[in-house]
């Protein structure tokens, strides 16, 4: 299948690029190196000394003998997006190509504002260009559960029955999202719902749980790997508390820590969205897919890490700190995941497994962990 991934440089773009291919697959792939700069501007880089995109493509190539294509360009430019697509002529494009953090969207109104536009408006190009070019092409669109929020209900996949005044329908389940990010993948769902009303645009719009990890089977050697952030700005907290034990930091839960979501391996991950590429919609479908492995609370998910942790001789430490963000600390959490499951996904690895990999792997660049450290503790609050 030819499959173009949008946001290649990403951690989960380069991780699924090289996936791809060793599967057979075309792959080809843009990116515009915006999330290299935004590290950057924060003072902080990935935890991983990752190649430039030119050394990752020919380490690729030795070490595989795969070719992955890449072109360089912004997708919020719609005739870069339009003449890429056209030249490639996709079965597939995996969207993966957005600003991925909500406290980045959460600085100033210039990082709202830009977070918004960039996000939204590469969607909409992507959208277009599919339309005018490739018509029958399936789009794999990442969403994020944190586009639901913590509702005191059970969480289905994007669609739920509902009675109301006497009368029944199927709705969208409703989106309670959390940040300016989030709402800027609340709004994609939105466009990716009306382009396929209008156009017919077969689509699968993924809510994914939080990933982790750095175990892929295509990670062989260093020039290889993907990135890996801990800073407060794109590090989630599994990472944040993996690369903290092995700096000696506090693990830090924000507030009470009750916090619950869905999270999944960066190899499981790879392994979803293999099976929806290969299981595309139906002429004219737009499907919604949960995807995780498993829902932790941040408290159980510090626990796990530092009782991994202190097997490799690291204190791992909890210390709770004030929450800078404004959302539910203590809630109920029950997300549906059954239509990747039925189509055969089996999660690989324990949490614990995968993080007996994750921690031996940080403690090799530990000196790196010490150069980004000031950049781990939160600065960038919700409320005013
Ligand atoms: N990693 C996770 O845990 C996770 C969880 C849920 C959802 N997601 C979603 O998956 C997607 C990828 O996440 P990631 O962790 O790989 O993020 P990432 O920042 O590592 O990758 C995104 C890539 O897209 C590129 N990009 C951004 N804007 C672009 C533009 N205008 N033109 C061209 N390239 C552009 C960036 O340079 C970057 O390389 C994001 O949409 C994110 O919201 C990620």
């Amino acid at each position: 299948m030819k499959v173009m991934i949008m946001g290649m440089d990403g951690y989960l773009g380069w991780t699924l690029g090289m996936y791809l291919a060793d599967k057979g697959h075309e792959v080809s792939g843009i990116d515009n190196m915006l999330r290299r700069k935004m590290v950057a501007e924060i003072g902080s880089q990935s935890i991983t000394p990752i190649k430039s995109m030119e050394e990752r493509l020919d380490a690729y190539k030795k070490a595989s003998g795969n070719d992955l294509t890449f072109y360089k360009g912004d997708l919020t430019e719609s005739a870069f997006v339009n003449l890429a697509v056209k030249k490639e002529e996709p079965d597939c494009i995996v969207q993966l190509g957005q600003i991925p953090a909500a406290p980045y969207s959460m600085i100033d109104v210039e990082h709202c504002n830009f977070t918004q536009v960039n996000n939204i408006i590469g969607h909409n190009n992507i959208l277009f260009a599919i339309k005018d070019n490739v018509p029958d092409c399936h789009l794999l669109k990442l969403g994020t559960m944190g586009e639901y929020g913590t509702p005191n209900l059970d969480i289905p996949e994007g669609f739920f029955e509902i009675e109301y005044r006497g009368r029944k329908d199927k709705l969208p389940f409703p989106r309670q999202p959390g940040s300016w990010y989030h709402l800027t993948k609340v709004h994609d769902t939105w466009n990716l719902m009306f382009a396929n009303k209008i156009w017919g645009i077969r689509a699968t719009d993924v809510m994914q749980g939080v990933v982790h990890g750095l175990n892929t089977p295509q990670m062989v050697n260093e020039d290889l790997l993907t990135r890996y952030d801990a800073d407060e700005v794109f590090g989630t907290a599994i990472n944040r508390f993996c690369a903290q034990a092995v700096v000696g930091h506090d693990l830090t839960p924000y507030g009470k820590g009750g916090q619950t979501r869905g999270y999944l391996a960066l190899r499981d991950s790879m392994q979803c969205f293999t099976i929806a590429i290969e299981n595309p919609p139906k002429e004219g479908e737009y499907r919604v897919f949960n995807q995780f492995d498993e829902t932790y609370s941040v408290n159980d998910l510090a626990e796990r890490v530092s009782k991994v942790a202190q097997e490799y001789g690291l204190e791992g430490k909890i210390w709770n700190i004030p929450n800078p963000r404004l959302e539910a600390e203590e809630h109920y959490y029950e997300p549906d995941m059954e239509h990747l499951p039925n189509l055969g996904f089996k999660p690989t690895n324990s949490l614990e497994d995968e993080l007996h990999i994750t921690i031996p792997k940080l403690m090799e660049y530990k000196d790196r962990i010490e150069a980004m450290r000031h950049t781990i503790d939160p600065k960038i609050k919700w409320t005013a």
